[in-house]
């Protein structure tokens, strides 16, 4: 099954301009969990191949794939092998030249990620450095270090991993006793690399030049904060990250947001302005501080990063207005675009977010653990989440959609221990249910024999396993019913790529009771969001172009409702 492809030249259009990264809707593939066509219950190439007709008919702009490279899969790819080919369980390389071909032919950009934060361990580089042994040009490549303490059995500092528990894994040497030790901020199968190193440097160009040449139209940068360390590896001690926003520039925090970062970026920006049409990078770059953040969207450095202060922000009306005045002011004062998201394959979806209570405040966190024991209003989290969608599409600049976020999917809390595969899970010995609740296989069928069209009939079971009641929120169900939350991001998106006033550009907050947030963009349009327990009057003369919910009988705007207007 697959949506009748009947938008196409609209997205298309859009992405006729030579800076289509600016307006952008961005549709996020996480590929386990898209579509499996071989049957082994792990989404692939050939599944995304296969729906593509789908994703122009939705109307997106671009996709952007999560890691596609051989891996050994301790984090979900994110642990790369090999830069240059693709993992077996997803397909070939040839079959990813075909895919890229076929979504340019639907007028589709491709934006594929990159890790240069740290390869595997199974990576050429990192099985050499630990056969070179200490001292050597391999092991300069990655960050080894004698331990503290007697025998070096301490870690060499106090840095801990993002996934729990020390950053550091000791070696053993090729006689069996314990060698050095070497830095992962992530999984201890995933090294974290030199970038003082010029192999390292070099590596990271040819790849970023490989996938050029095949046509790939940008990258989503993994960790893009994270590259350089201080050297002296300093323990962290009790300095916070993120670092307050009113701290002198002269702090810096040891592993995160170093200022060397952004003379690394200028040489991939070079790389990219080799390349027509114009190839474009996407940071993911948790720095918390609008100004940083904006330091790295400089003309010759990165082109976007994803604005997690919007993800996180609670759905309280200030709170947001707050974010967006911060979001454009940095973005403007370095001429950057924006990029809208409210979801990832490593954050709680925004349905079960928000239908918690927003008082409490969002956790910058990737993981549940603050929500657990939460009360949860899923009817709310669904009718804040399709405002919060109209809201992301209206404001100026590009915006990401996570798969499954067009069909209203929340996330699955109750997935077994024993089925859980998140690294994390794993180093917190199950304190944090980690991250496979937003990652579970999405249903294309109401019909749950198996998988929900997930897989072909009879396939393996899916990698995770799908909750009951899945098939009513499945593309099937949902295509072509009117109010659903997959005709609302179709109808809003092609709105999106027709009207000239939205994508890039500026907006103007409008007079509005407090807990709303309404403003105008030239020429013509307007968003109005009510963020409040009350239902509001409508300017009006406008004409309302789509609407995230009912109106009153009286043609109120209710709580947690959106519209887009035409402005007379
Ligand atoms: C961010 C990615 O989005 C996440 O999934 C991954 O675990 C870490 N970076 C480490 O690569």
């Amino acid at each position: 099954m697959t949506l009748t492809q009947d938008r196409p030249t609209l997205a298309a259009s859009r992405n006729d301009l030579p800076t289509w990264w600016r307006n952008a809707a961005v549709y996020q593939i996480y590929p386990r969990s898209f579509a499996d066509a071989n049957g082994d219950g792990v989404g692939d190439i050939a599944g995304i191949r296969s729906r593509l007709g789908y994703l122009a008919g939705l109307g997106v702009n671009a996709i952007w794939i999560n890691p596609w490279y051989p891996s050994p899969m301790k984090d979900a790819g994110y642990d790369v092998s090999d830069y240059r080919d693709i993992e077996p369980v997803f397909g070939t390389l040839d079959e990813a030249d075909a895919m890229i071909a076929e979504a340019h032919a639907l007028g589709i950009k491709v934006i594929i990620d990159i890790v240069p934060n740290h390869t595997s361990d199974q990576h050429r580089f990192f099985v050499e450095a630990l056969a070179a042994g200490p001292g050597s040009p391999e092991r300069d490549r990655f960050i080894f270090r004698p331990g503290r303490g007697e025998d070096g059995a301490l870690p060499p500092n106090d840095w801990q991993s993002c996934f729990g528990g020390p950053a550091w894994t000791r070696t053993t040497n090729p006689d069996g006793t314990p060698g050095d030790w070497y830095l992962r901020l992530f999984a201890p199968e995933q090294p974290d690399v030199n970038w003082d190193n010029e192999d390292i440097r070099s590596e990271f160009l040819a790849t970023l030049r490989f996938w050029f040449d095949r046509g790939v139209d940008g990258f989503r940068i993994d960790v893009a904060h994270g590259l350089v360390k201080d050297s002296a590896l300093p323990d962290v001690g009790d300095l916070p990250f993120p670092l307050p926003e009113d701290w002198p520039d002269d702090v810096d925090h040891p592993h995160w947001d170093r200022p060397g970062i952004h003379e690394i970026f200028r040489t991939w920006r070079a790389v990219a302005d080799e390349y027509a049409p114009q190839r474009a990078f996407c940071g993911e770059i948790w720095v918390g501080r609008p100004r940083r953040l904006a330091a790295y969207l400089r003309d010759d450095e990165l082109h976007t990063a994803f604005n997690f202060d919007f993800l996180m922000c609670p759905w309280l009306a200030s709170d947001l207005r707050t974010v967006i005045d911060a979001t454009l002011a940095t973005h403007a004062a370095v001429g950057a675009p924006a990029t809208w998201v409210l979801g990832n394959h490593d954050v709680c979806r925004p349905v079960s977010r928000y239908a918690r209570d927003q008082r409490l405040g969002q956790p910058m966190d990737r993981n549940l653990v603050h929500f657990l024991g939460r009360p949860a209003d899923l009817d709310a989290g669904l009718r804040r989440a399709r405002a919060a969608a109209l809201l992301m599409l209206a404001l100026p600049g590009s915006a990401y959609i996570y798969e499954g976020e067009e069909l209203g999917l929340p996330e699955v809390e109750d997935i077994p221990l024993d089925a859980m595969q998140d690294p994390t899970v794993k180093q917190t010995f199950g304190a944090d249910p980690g991250r496979d609740g937003c990652r579970v296989p999405i249903p294309w069928d109401a019909d749950a024999s198996g998988n929900y069209g997930f897989s072909p009939a009879g396939a393996s079971a899916p990698w995770l396993p799908q909750p009951s009641g899945w098939g009513e929120r499945s593309v099937s169900a949902e295509q072509g019913v009117p109010g659903s939350t997959l005709e609302l991001y179709r109808s809003a998106l092609a709105i999106r790529n027709a009207h000239p006033a939205l994508g890039d550009g500026d907006m103007q907050w409008l007079d509005s009771p407090a807990d709303v947030l309404a403003f105008s963009r030239e020429p013509g349009f307007a968003c109005w969001v009510n963020v409040g327990p009350e239902p509001v009057a409508l300017p009006a003369d406008a004409k309302v172009l789509v609407r995230s919910g009912d109106l009153t009988a009286d043609g109120a705007l209710p709580s947690d409702t959106a519209v887009w207007l035409e402005l007379g």
